[in-house]
């Protein structure tokens, strides 16, 4: 494995003159961010060596290296999805990759179901724990001590320094923001209205598909985490009709304008 994030990160070291510290996974419908990232270099992953390809609706899959706020950075548009087929460690190579770049900080960022009812569709909640539901585990196998330890701590899997952050600038910015424990199931279904009950005596406010693997692994490597998530509708059971793909990314959308002003000023402050 080690052999393979070397030359992934050579060959991006080759195709970008930035060498940023803070990377930022884009969820679905919070695409919108790019946009904000000035003398833009843009990777796909096809090209990449090693990457996994991303298959999913609303995911364009690339890299994107730039400027926010005179910040270097790196986004990943697009994720891997355990529920597309992908192992845990293809799911989670991106962040080895990003470690072996230099970056020092993540911003996870996802789109939610919100089961805390005093949530509402548009709700941007920072995560401040997760419930690891997928009935797996990225770091499963021989460890490799060169990556972390065998039994890394999880006490603080989300910055508490970069939460501190997250709300002193949403304060100043006026913008709206929840806190809350997000449930990571593997999906690729919607939960059924049982899940949600037992996920919210569990002590869930959102539930989601994604983030909890590559949260694991940043913190495995050291990286700290921020995690930001747009609740795009309220989970089944509470949500009086049924899901859809595209209402979730609609919601998720309309909700990006607050986001994106928020993450490009977290940037500044990390
Ligand atoms: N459940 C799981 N994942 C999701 C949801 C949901 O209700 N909304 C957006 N992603």
């Amino acid at each position: 494995m080690i052999n393979n994030i070397i030359e992934t990160s050579n060959y991006i070291k080759n195709n970008t003159k930035f060498n940023p510290k803070i990377a930022i996974i884009l969820g679905s419908g919070l695409g919108d961010l790019v946009k904000f990232v000035e003398d833009k270099e843009e990777i796909e992953y096809e090209n990449i060596p090693n990457f996994p390809l991303s298959t999913v609706e609303g995911h364009t899959g690339k890299l994107v290296f730039g400027k926010i706020n005179n910040i270097e950075v790196l986004l990943m548009q697009g994720r891997f999805h355990f529920y597309e087929g992908y192992s845990m460690k293809e799911v989670t190579y991106p962040i080895y990759v990003m470690k072996k770049l230099g970056i020092e900080k993540l911003i996870v960022t996802n789109a939610s179901g919100g089961i805390n009812e005093t949530f509402k569709p548009g709700t941007l909640m920072i995560i401040n724990d997760f419930i690891n539901f997928m009935g797996t585990n990225p770091l499963i196998g021989k460890n490799d001590e060169n990556f972390g330890v065998r039994f890394p701590d999880m006490s603080e899997p989300y910055s508490l320094d970069l939460i501190d952050k997250a709300k002193k600038v949403a304060n100043n910015l006026n913008i709206d923001y929840r806190e809350g424990v997000y449930m990571g199931c593997t999906g690729p279904n919607y939960e059924t209205a049982a899940e949600i009950r037992a996920f919210k005596t569990l002590g869930a406010d959102a539930v989601g598909m994604s983030t909890v693997p590559e949260t694991i692994v940043a913190n495995y490597l050291g990286l700290k985490v921020l995690g930001i998530s747009c609740i795009t509708n309220m989970a089944t059971g509470i949500q009086k009709f049924k899901h859809s793909h595209e209402r979730v990314v609609e919601t998720a959308k309309k909700a990006a304008e607050d986001f994106c002003l928020w993450v490009s000023n977290i940037i500044k402050e990390l």
